[in-house]
C-alpha cells in the first residue's frame, strides 16, 4: 500500500509522528507536506495529496492541519476526492465503509497523537461496503460531475 501525507505548519510534529507510524507498519508514504514550522498554506498540501489520490498514484491520503477542516475542504475541490475530517475512530471507519472516503483528515490541534493513530488504523482497516452506500456515493459523484442531482429525495 502507498499513501500520500500532507500538512501545514500547524501539524508538523503530528505529521512526523503519523508518517513514522505508517512506515513502521510497512506502508510506503509520499510526504508532500511541510517539514518546517514557518507558515505554509494548507490548500497547497490538500491539493498535492488530492492530486496524487485522484490520479491513482497512491492508494489514499492523510491530511493534517490545525483542525483538519481547511485542508480537507481544499482536497475536496479536486474531482474524485472524498476527504473526511474525523476526530474519533468510529467516524473514520464509517467514512470508508459508507462514504468510500479516499482521504482521512484530522486536526493536530484537536486530537492527540494516540487518537490520531487510532483514527488512521480504523480508516485503514475498514472496507467500502458498496450496495446502498454505493448508490449514495454515486449521487455525490453525479453532483460533482454534472452540478445537478436527478433524484432529489
Ligand atoms: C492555521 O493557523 C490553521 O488555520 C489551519 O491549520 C487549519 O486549522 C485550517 O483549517
Amino acid at each position: 500500500m502507498k499513501l500520500a501525507i500532507g500538512n501545514d505548519h500547524a501539524a508538523v510534529d503530528m505529521k512526523r509522528e503519523i508518517l513514522a507510524y505508517l512506515e513502521e507498519k510497512g506502508i510506503e508514504v509520499v510526504n508532500v507536506g511541510t517539514d518546517k514550522k514557518e507558515r505554509f498554506h494548507y490548500p497547497v498540501a490538500g491539493y498535492r495529496v488530492a492530486k496524487l489520490v485522484a490520479s491513482g498514484e497512491v492508494d489514499g491520503g492523510v491530511l493534517i492541519c490545525g483542525t483538519g477542516i481547511g485542508i480537507s475542504l481544499a482536497a475536496n475541490k479536486v474531482k474524485g476526492i472524498r476527504a473526511a475530517v474525523c476526530s474519533e475512530p468510529y467516524s473514520a471507519k464509517l467514512s470508508k465503509e459508507h462514504n468510500n472516503s479516499n482521504i482521512i483528515a484530522f486536526g493536530a490541534r484537536v486530537v492527540g497523537p494516540d487518537m490520531a493513530k487510532m483514527i488512521v488504523d480504523s480508516w485503514l482497516d475498514a472496507k467500502f461496503q458498496g450496495g446502498r452506500h454505493g448508490d449514495r456515493v454515486a449521487m455525490i459523484t453525479e453532483i460533482e460531475e454534472t452540478g445537478t442531482l436527478k433524484e432529489e429525495v
